[in-house]
């Protein structure tokens, strides 16, 4: 305890967090002990931080958000709830953290990135008698029925980022035509992105649709779990990090911004619980095991078309009409 008294006279951060709860514990804990800043930590999926920061617009009580996917982090910079910020590891970072920065004017920066694939179980596969999917277009497949699960797109990121690479595969029409196509195959839409590769090493689903390191990080953990990425191409996401506008402890966040981009606070994720997201800053070198984007087929994301608010917003209005009110 006896960072205690220099931890009061330094003052708070409050931090909203959209990682997995044991990186967000870690940073928080690291944070406070390097720099005796008194940390207070709400985890949270991307859909509902955005959603929290929207709702406190006027009365803002997050000082910064670290992590979650890159769109409601445009979103916040949009909607001119995040505030201009550019930390002396700038030079460092990877240019896709850097496009991020660009495509928020300054109101955000990529942290880490991943992309989307296919996990699944492979005991759970083997008993069933049934192959690990390779493409989009096999999952729509009647040997997959009630196999699948997936994040709800309100909720969660991740979701949100599957939904928006389908439309950049496909085409609008075509995306929503597979979506409709697939839903019988789903079991159920979960709350967080990470929630159907959890089940998936649960044994609870066959395969789920997720960021491919949430799959080598359960892999890692001694569950039967692999992934793919899909033939036909596939998207990914920029895991952001934003300074809330009207933040009460705005050199803290700005202090904590900084911390959060050197390599040493970028292994912690790994360090402590085996995430392996590619990070942002070139001299943080790749967990081991992690995929490597640089070797996918990936779609020219367009991060700033979905990054919109009322592209997100239609997108969604459109899920949730014609998919998630689907019957099951
Ligand atoms: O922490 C794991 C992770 O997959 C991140 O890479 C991603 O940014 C985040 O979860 C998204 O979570 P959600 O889909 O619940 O918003």
């Amino acid at each position: 305890m006896a960072w205690a008294a220099p931890a009061q006279a330094q003052g708070q951060l409050n931090l909203y967090c959209s990682v997995q709860v044991e990186w967000c514990t870690a940073i928080a804990n690291t944070f406070q002990r390097d720099t005796g800043i008194t940390v207070n930590m709400t985890q949270k999926g991307s859909g509902e931080s955005l959603a929290q920061i929207r709702a406190e617009a006027q009365n803002p009580r997050g000082d910064v958000w670290f992590g979650g996917t890159g769109d409601p982090h445009l979103i916040v910079a949009e909607e001119g709830l995040s505030v201009e910020y550019k930390s002396a590891a700038h030079v460092d970072l990877q240019p896709w953290a850097i496009r991020q920065y660009e495509a928020a004017k300054g109101r955000s920066v990529g942290v880490y990135s991943g992309a989307v694939g296919f996990g699944f179980n492979t005991e759970l596969l083997a008993k069933k008698t049934i192959s690990a999917p390779a493409c989009w277009a096999d999952l729509t497949k009647a040997a997959y029925k009630g196999e699948i699960q997936v994040a709800n797109p309100n909720s969660s990121g991740t979701a949100y980022v599957i939904i928006a690479t389908l439309v950049q595969l496909m085409g609008e029409d075509k995306a929503f035509a597979y979506l409709k196509e697939l839903h019988p195959n789903i079991n159920a839409y979960a709350r967080s992105g990470t929630g159907p590769i959890k089940a998936v090493a649960r044994g609870e689903t066959a395969v789920s649709l997720s960021f491919v390191h949430d799959a080598v990080t359960e892999s890692n953990a001694g569950f039967p779990v692999k992934y793919n990425t899909p033939c036909e191409g596939t998207g990914y996401e920029i895991g952001s990090m934003s300074i809330i506008k009207g933040a009460r402890n705005i050199a803290n966040a700005r202090r904590f911004y900084d911390w959060a981009l050197t390599p040493a606070a970028q292994r912690i994720g790994f360090e402590v619980g085996k995430q392996l997201q590619m990070p942002s800053n070139k001299n943080a070198p790749l967990p081991p095991g992690a995929p490597d984007l640089s070797k996918m087929k990936l779609v020219e994301y367009d991060f700033v078309k979905y990054g919109a608010a009322a592209e997100r917003r239609r997108l969604l209005a459109k899920w949730d009409a014609e998919i998630g009110s689907l019957p099951r």
